[in-house]
């Protein structure tokens, strides 16, 4: 008789012990997810939805109800809240009115209004986020790496925005502002979102210390006075019109004098 019984209490008792363990674990996972499971209900935090309720009266009407774009704007899935940050910090959005290209105008959002939509729209998929001033910090820069930040400057982006940095014309009416009193959270973010025509310069592509550099070089240009004559840093073209006007203009009056000289001795 002996050795069912024993074997009936195992068989009982196998269960038992699997019910207990499954009523710790459910009430251990009870005490300890109740928070979450609260965020996880409502799908987001208190300064998403703020965000969100901000960018629908605000943007919606270019960029779509949910971020997806429209006719008059593009998407905002994945742009990152250093994009918003960018954009809405220099005045560029919200866009006035459809245009070539949103020109830098004085902010009127306040910083609470901007993180805000910067919050909702990298919700809305992964992207570039708003860096911590240790990132770009380029206070403690030796003078080599002042000239290293200003070569990576020559090579990426002097192309659009002039070696002195005073910016161009670009095709279609297009243009590339000027980077004089540019914040340097700014460059920052321009950089890793690639506004307009702008391409992006990843971190990958330029890491955090290079872009400190860069923005090293750009603000120690800043503050020393150019030397010499510039002509306006407009490159080429206002260049080739002094050497038109001296050179020529100059060839001009030397063949007018031997000119007159020849004449003289006929
Ligand atoms: C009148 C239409 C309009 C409104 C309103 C508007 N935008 Fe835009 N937005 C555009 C257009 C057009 C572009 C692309 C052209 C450009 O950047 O100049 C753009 C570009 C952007 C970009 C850059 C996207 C990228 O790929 O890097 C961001 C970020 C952005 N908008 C955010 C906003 C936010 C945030 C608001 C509301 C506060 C807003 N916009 C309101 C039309 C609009
Ligand atoms: C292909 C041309 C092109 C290149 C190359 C380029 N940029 Fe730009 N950049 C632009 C354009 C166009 C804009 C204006 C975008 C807009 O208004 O939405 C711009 C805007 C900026 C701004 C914002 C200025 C402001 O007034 O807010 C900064 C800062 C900037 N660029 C820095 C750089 C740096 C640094 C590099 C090199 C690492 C670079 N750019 C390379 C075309 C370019």
């Amino acid at each position: 008789m002996r050795p069912p019984r024993t074997r009936r209490r195992h068989r009982a008792a196998r269960p038992a012990a699997l019910v207990l363990a499954l009523i710790l674990f459910g009430s251990l996972y009870a005490a300890f997810v109740p928070s979450t499971q609260v965020a996880a209900d409502t799908g987001m935090s208190g300064q998403v939805a703020e965000g969100k309720a901000l960018y629908q009266v605000t943007c919606s009407s270019c960029h779509g109800l949910n971020g997806e774009g429209s006719s008059q704007g593009p998407t905002l899935v994945g742009v990152g809240a250093a994009a918003v940050d960018f954009q809405m910090s220099t005045g560029r959005m919200p866009m006035a009115r459809p245009a070539q290209q949103a020109p830098r105008r004085p902010n009127t959002y306040s910083a609470e209004e901007i993180a805000a939509i910067s919050a909702y729209v990298a919700s809305l998929g992964p992207g570039p986020a708003v860096p911590n001033s240790s990132q770009y910090d380029y206070s403690t820069l030796t003078d080599d790496e002042i000239a290293r930040g200003g070569e990576m400057f020559r090579t990426n982006c002097s192309a659009c925005h002039q070696a002195a940095g005073v910016g161009g014309a670009l095709p279609n009416g297009k243009y590339a502002p000027p980077l004089t009193g540019v914040e340097p959270l700014h460059i920052y973010e321009a950089m890793r979102t690639g506004p307009q025509q702008m391409p992006v310069f990843s971190e990958g592509a330029i890491p955090d210390e290079d872009v400190a550099a860069i923005i090293g070089y750009l603000k120690t240009m800043e503050e020393q006075p150019t030397l010499g004559f510039t002509l306006g840093g407009f490159g080429p073209v206002t260049e080739g019109l002094a050497v038109w006007i001296i050179g020529i203009g100059g060839l001009s009056l030397v063949a007018v004098w031997i000119a007159s000289r020849g004449a003289l001795k006929r």
